[in-house]
């Protein structure tokens, strides 16, 4: 008897959520630090089939497809344009569409959608990642950063987003037609802005991104300025303490952009760091968002340089990711910007910055889209993205570091730097041998050395990687010249698509070397072996453009290897590098 009255009331229940039509308009808080942004899903129900519109803060609304109801649960999909692929492996094919599929379920009042991982997931916010993550090549727009969290190991936080997301319906009306995309502003030309006389040298320091990504917050910032003052890391050279994305919340009623609550007083932190002898750096974009879904600086450029200024702000990370909502694209492939209007949407906050009272360092931030080494100092920046997002593999760290950079030698040097994306160094996913060919790959390459790991919990063998004085000299070396792949040759066929691209978009082969002149007249050289196996790699005189004999130094076994002349050979474990100074 009991079973019976059960079963009755679970079929009437049954029934009354297919009978509650699901038409109207639902809203959810979109972000775990609630800044009161609120997804949206208007929707249309006839029987079983479901039709209208999801939109995300500021973004373009997109068409429910398939949408069906049954039982208690919704299922629907959407397609938002294709990113394609980033950098040097961009092709000028439009990229296919990119399908999400969602799911939610009815339990009483509410719609409880569990966000996919990936394009459209948890980091599908209203910027680039829900497009892009599937097209992305290996090592380009980070699939890892996609999902809520970062893969194994990754922090709670992800990009900050709520998953599940909770709807409540705001009201029972039929919603109208999807809404028009607003019309894109482009951008025809700009005034080049001078150059600010920062970052002579690389940029050194640390970004939140990698480790933290949605979990930054005052208290790691701090933690991390403490840990950077006193662990060796600020005596090697490292300085900046930047935070990356979600530290935002809306702006005030004169428009002003404010800190959330995860960093309740700005000035006071920025204080804190300087106090400790290091800069603070921040994070916007030139879109209406950032790639986590906050406030970007869209419209506001100089309002921010100004409150970035007032709150003691030294280095800006301007993500281009939302610009492509707001700004004119290529007609021909609708996943990149127009040229030129790219250019003067930086140049504008570079201008701002330039303007702001404040020495602010301007890294750019637009994947190596538009051949960015070719204009990324005269819109005011002082160091570039080359290449999507990296991660904590050593297939991304090959990808980026051995497969993008060749050929971008020429747009390096003092004041404004390519930027293969931050270290990766002691996050766990690669081997001690391997972080140190990161390391030696970044010294090489003339890169920002900027830590991702979290440096308050490091085993020795990391900050002794981070903070290698003789191998950092060389990225630091004032000559500022980046190194050249010198073997293999690069072939003629790829260097014609260097000068096309900017930089090479394969990797190169097993046993690779590379050689940079030093500011003393000495060459630093990395012998590097990606194979499987340990492999005798070497550095022909001849390739590097020296003769004779000359005094050898083991940048990493801190020892004098004697004088050779004509070539230097040695075994270099799998993966690993051998990167020696060569005298004068
Ligand atoms: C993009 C950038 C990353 C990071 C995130 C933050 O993916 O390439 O480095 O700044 O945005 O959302």
């Amino acid at each position: 008897m009991r079973w019976l009255r059960f079963c009755v009331a679970a079929l009437a229940c049954a029934a009354a959520a297919n009978a509650q039509s699901l038409t109207g308009r639902w809203e959810a808080r979109m972000y775990q630090v609630d800044e009161g942004r609120k997804m949206v899903l208007a929707l249309t129900q006839q029987a079983g089939a479901v039709t209208g519109y999801m939109q995300q803060p500021n973004s373009t609304a997109v068409a429910i497809l398939d949408g069906k109801v049954a039982g208690n649960t919704l299922t629907f999909a959407v397609e938002r344009p294709g990113r394609g692929a980033r950098g040097a492996a961009a092709s000028t094919t439009p990229p296919a569409p990119v399908r999400t599929e969602y799911s939610a379920v009815l339990q009483g009042d509410k719609l409880v959608m569990t966000m996919p991982s990936g394009p459209g997931g948890g980091g599908g916010t209203p910027a680039a990642p829900p497009a892009g993550t599937a097209a992305a090549p290996p090592g380009g727009r980070g699939t890892a950063a996609a999902g809520p969290g970062r893969g194994p190991g990754g922090p709670p936080g992800g990009r900050g987003m709520m998953n599940p997301m909770e709807f409540s319906r705001v009201s029972t009306a039929a919603p109208g037609a999807l809404p028009a995309p607003a019309a894109r502003v482009t951008l025809t030309s700009y005034t080049p802005v001078p150059y600010n006389g920062l970052a002579k040298t690389p940029p050194m320091g640390w970004n939140s991104w990698n480790k933290f990504q949605g979990a930054v917050n005052d208290a790691n910032v701090r933690g991390m300025a403490d840990a950077m003052a006193s662990n060796g890391m600020k005596a090697a050279g490292y300085v900046y303490v930047n935070i990356d994305d979600t530290w935002e919340a809306d702006r005030d009623a004169k428009g002003m952009i404010r800190s959330n609550s995860k960093f309740p007083d700005m000035k006071a932190l920025s204080d804190y760091v300087h106090s400790k002898g290091l800069k603070l750096g921040i994070y916007s974009g030139p879109g209406p968002f950032t790639c986590a879904g906050y406030a970007g600086s869209f419209n506001h450029e100089e309002q921010d340089a100004k409150q970035y200024a007032a709150w003691g702000i030294d280095y800006l990370k301007y993500d281009w990711c939302s610009g492509g909502t707001v700004y004119a694209n290529d007609p021909g492939n609708p996943s990149k910007a127009l040229p030129m209007t790219e250019q003067a949407a930086y140049a504008k906050m570079g201008e701002a910055l330039y303007k702001s009272g404040r020495k602010i360092l301007f890294s750019l931030c637009e994947y190596g889209d538009n051949d960015v080494g070719t204009w990324g100092a005269k819109v005011g920046g002082n160091v570039w993205r080359t290449t999507g997002d990296i991660s904590d593999r050593w297939e991304s760290m090959v990808n980026i570091g051995f497969g993008q950079q060749v050929g971008r030698e020429k747009f390096a040097g003092p004041g404004h730097w390519n930027d293969p994306d931050m270290l990766e160094i002691g996050n766990g996913g690669m081997t001690t041998e391997e972080y140190r060919t990161h390391m030696s790959l970044w010294c090489l390459l003339s890169a920002a050395l900027l830590a991702g790991n979290d440096l308050r919990d490091m085993k020795p063998e990391i900050l002794e990687i981070l903070t290698n004085k003789e191998a950092i000299a060389v990225d630091q070396d004032k000559l500022g010249k980046q190194a050249v792949r010198v073997s293999p040759p690069v072939p003629a066929d790829e260097a014609a698509t260097i000068s096309a691209k900017e930089g090479r978009s394969t990797t190169g082969g097993d046993l690779q070397v590379f050689a940079r002149p030093l500011a003393d007249g000495g060459r630093a050289v990395g012998l590097f072996n990606l194979s499987a196996a340990t492999a005798k790699v070497t550095a022909k005189w001849s390739d590097i453009g020296i003769k004779g004999s000359h005094k050898v130094r083991d940048l990493w076994a801190h020892a004098d290897r004697g004088a050779f002349t004509d070539s230097f050979s040695a075994d270099v474990p799998s993966h690993g590098v051998v990167m020696i100074k060569i005298a004068k």
